[in-house]
């Protein structure tokens, strides 16, 4: 199934045009529409780094791309040139960070797919990568549309939904995860009526979340992450969904911090709290999220987030980016597959061996 861009309706943040990465600036949204125009994989990986490209699909989507700027121009005939740098390209790249999987799972897919090519030259190899990356690219608008067609099946018209940091289009090439069913049930004529939460400190919910929401149309109102309590207490909030940076092997869950929090209120209030997670997103070989490196960010995202000073100099400061959702704590766990409940660990496996094929 082929998503049409057309019913996007936000700019898309990673484009490849005529040898060149286009990422949308995110960092300047929701005020400004700048893209940065990248021509070598340093220049991917500092975007991903200082998070002018972010949400795992997207991330693993543009180092896709970064990996071809490595090679592009490594003439026909070295050969050995061209695998040792897709090497260091690719460990490069792949230390950017941390937490989200779809990174090193883009790089190690572009990997296998030439290493099946392995004797052909090296034309045909870059040819091969750039392919990759396009179907990387594809298969994961395809695979949001399906995520949010299994979620809408879990919700109903007139429900209140509860969201946290950015899952959508923004994060992904076209519908989001957490937020493809909002933009489904919306071309269904539905009303949903929808709370971002802000999310500290670098405010993905204020400034991507409620943007993306408001210029689909859709009903949202953006709440302060310590507001989403009160929210639920009022019986405004009938389903929590969120994305995933990585779902262990058990389903436990990392995701933007804050998100563990959410799953508490949401078990205190008795309110469903769903995962959308590409399998993309599904780590088997993490076992537990004990084992999941949990990226720790500046002290001066917290600081000094936006210019102004809000904190003594000098102040102690503990940033972690993301935290692990105990298993027990969600509902559901929905892939492009279908819906998974507890205990996660055979339904995450089914649906990783149907994404292989
Ligand atoms: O630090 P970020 O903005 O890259 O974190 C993003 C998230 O935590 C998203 O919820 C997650 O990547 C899922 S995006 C479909």
């Amino acid at each position: 199934m082929t998503v049409s861009m057309e019913k996007i309706p936000h700019p898309r943040s990673v484009v490849w045009r005529e040898d060149r990465l286009l990422l949308l600036d995110q960092r300047r949204l929701p005020t400004e529409t700048v893209y940065l125009e990248l021509t070598t994989p340093e220049e991917v990986r500092e975007a991903i780094v200082k998070l002018a490209v972010r949400g795992a699909p997207a991330i693993g989507t543009a180092a896709a791309f970064g990996m071809y700027l490595g090679v592009k121009d490594i003439p026909d005939v070295d050969a050995g040139r061209f695998w040792s740098t897709l090497r260091r390209v690719g460990e490069n790249l792949r230390s950017a960070r941390p937490t989200a999987v779809n990174l090193a799972w883009a790089l190690e897919r572009i990997r296998r797919r030439l290493e099946t090519l392995k004797e052909r030259p090296v034309s045909e190899l870059k040819a091969a990568l750039l392919a990759e990356a396009h179907e990387i690219q594809r298969e994961d608008a395809d695979m949001c549309r399906k995520i949010g067609e299994h979620l809408l099946t879990l919700l109903e018209d007139g429900m209140g939904v509860l969201t946290h940091c950015n899952a959508g289009g923004l994060a992904t090439a076209a519908y989001g995860t957490a937020l493809a069913p909002l933009y489904l049930a919306k071309e269904r004529g539905w009303h949903l009526r929808v709370f971002a939460d802000e999310t500290r400190p670098v405010l993905q919910g204020a400034r991507l979340t409620a943007y993306e929401l408001q210029q689909a149309g859709i009903d949202v109102t953006l709440i302060c992450d310590n507001m989403a309590a009160a929210v639920m207490q009022k019986g405004w909030v009938q389903a929590v969904i969120v994305g995933t940076d990585r779902v262990a092997a058990n389903g436990d869950v990392a995701n933007k911090i804050g998100t563990y929090g959410l799953a508490v209120l949401a078990k205190a209030h008795g309110i469903p709290f769903y995962v959308a997670a590409p399998t993309s997103s599904i780590d088997l070989q993490t076992a537990t999220g004990a084992d999941i490196p949990i990226e720790e960010r500046p002290a001066e995202e917290v600081t000094r987030g936006f210019g102004a000073v809000t904190a003594p100099e000098g102040v102690q400061v503990y940033n972690p980016a993301f935290d692990v959702t105990p298993a027990e704590l969600v509902t559901a766990i929905i892939t492009e597959h279908g819906v998974i409940r507890p205990p996660f660990g055979p339904g995450l496996q089914e649906a990783v061996q149907r994404s292989q094929g």
